[in-house]
């Protein structure tokens, strides 16, 4: 059986990181991430953590951080699975948020590999708040982004935008165990035939 390129995206505290991780383990794949840890990943935390950048700089230099993992990925997946937490869809979801035309951000990603699923962790942006610590100030600032991520992520999947091979997977953490979540995505795995 060939191996699969499983890609895990959610919002802020839908436990996206800690089932990516996870899954990974439970399938004997590699867990990997982005931004990446690389030189241009680096650098896009440097910007995330407060470093001024123009938006279009930004998604260049995701979409860059991206072809350097994609070739990662590619070589990787001949020895295992890859369990990869955000990938290009971020960059739709995220850049265009930030104003970005969408044709521009799929162009500057044409190098991405579709992965053979999406694994997207939906939750409730009241949990979502409670799981992340909640913030003081910025609560309702921060609560209308989450909304308009969450609101971004449905239309990917609505549109089927750079669907992958065996579709998609939504699973409401809202609520739900780790345990139960896991579950809920293994059994979805198993119905597609990927596992
Ligand atoms: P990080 O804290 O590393 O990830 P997470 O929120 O999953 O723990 O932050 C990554 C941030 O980068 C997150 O806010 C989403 C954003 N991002 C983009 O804007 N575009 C992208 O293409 C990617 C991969 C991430």
């Amino acid at each position: 059986m060939d191996n699969k390129f499983i890609v895990f995206e959610g919002i802020d505290g839908s436990g996206k990181t800690t089932q990516s991780k996870l899954l990974s383990e439970k399938i004997n794949g590699k867990y990997t991430f982005e931004p990446t840890n690389g030189e241009i990943g680096k650098l896009i935390r440097n910007i995330l953590n407060g470093k001024k950048c123009e938006k279009e700089t930004l998604a260049l230099l995701f979409a860059a951080d991206r072809i350097e993992h994609t070739e990662e990925i590619k070589q990787n997946l001949k020895k295992s699975h890859i369990v990869c937490d955000r990938y290009i869809y971020s960059s739709v979801v995220y850049q265009s948020i930030q104003g970005i035309e969408l044709d521009f951000i799929m162009n500057i990603n044409k190098f991405a590999k579709k992965p053979d699923v999406l694994i997207f962790l939906d939750v409730d942006i009241e949990e979502s708040f409670k799981r992340m610590g909640g913030r003081s100030k910025e609560i309702f600032e921060n609560r209308e982004m989450l909304e308009k991520v969450r609101k971004k992520y449905h239309e990917i999947i609505e549109r089927r935008l750079f669907e992958p091979k065996y579709g998609y997977i939504q699973v409401d953490t809202t609520g739900k165990a780790i345990e139960e979540v896991y579950n809920e995505i293994t059994k979805e795995l198993r119905e597609k035939n990927i596992f």
